[in-house]
């Protein structure tokens, strides 16, 4: 599995963090930004990595940002892209079981790097459910076809 991952200033240490946990896990990790602790805006970061999930070309994604909220609204903007805000053990799972989460997103204000690295890990080791759930997310994808039909218009 490949994840892509990024963040805007305020996610910057816990990204580090992660990219070293990722690594010692041996999943390859591609870092979209941002580099250094100068104020960035979280949209420029999000966009990034939801491209990557949203096109197929990255399995997976991880976006950073102060509280998380940001990034979720920025990801799942983007067809295909189920990003999942996740505060604790449970919303990881479930977010794995019942929503086939693809990008994880943090809140490095809201939550320790301890609590971080085990939403880490279940996120990545509990695969999706299936059944009851695959129909409700072929009823996301109906919306998301709809919407862009709509656009056309
Ligand atoms: C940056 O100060 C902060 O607004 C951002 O990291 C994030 O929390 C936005 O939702």
């Amino acid at each position: 599995m490949k994840i892509a991952i990024g963040c805007d200033h305020a996610g910057l240490e816990l990204k580090e963090n992660i990219k070293a946990l990722l690594l010692n896990l041996g999943i390859e990790t591609l870092d979209y930004g941002t580099e250094d602790n100068c104020s960035v805006d979280y949209p420029d970061y999000g966009e990034r990595v939801s491209v990557a999930v949203s096109s197929g070309e990255i399995e997976r994604g991880i976006l950073i940002c102060g509280t998380g909220l940001g990034m979720s609204i920025v990801a799942n903007k983007f067809p295909g892209v189920r990003a999942t805000l996740c505060h604790n053990t449970l919303t990881a799972r479930m977010g794995r079981l019942h929503n086939d989460s693809n990008i994880l997103v943090l809140g490095a204000r809201i939550i320790d790097k301890e609590i971080a690295a085990e939403i880490l890990k279940i996120w990545i080791e509990t695969p999706f459910e299936g059944r009851r759930h695959s129909r409700r997310l072929e009823k996301i994808s109906i919306i998301e076809t709809k919407l862009n039909e709509r656009n056309k218009e």
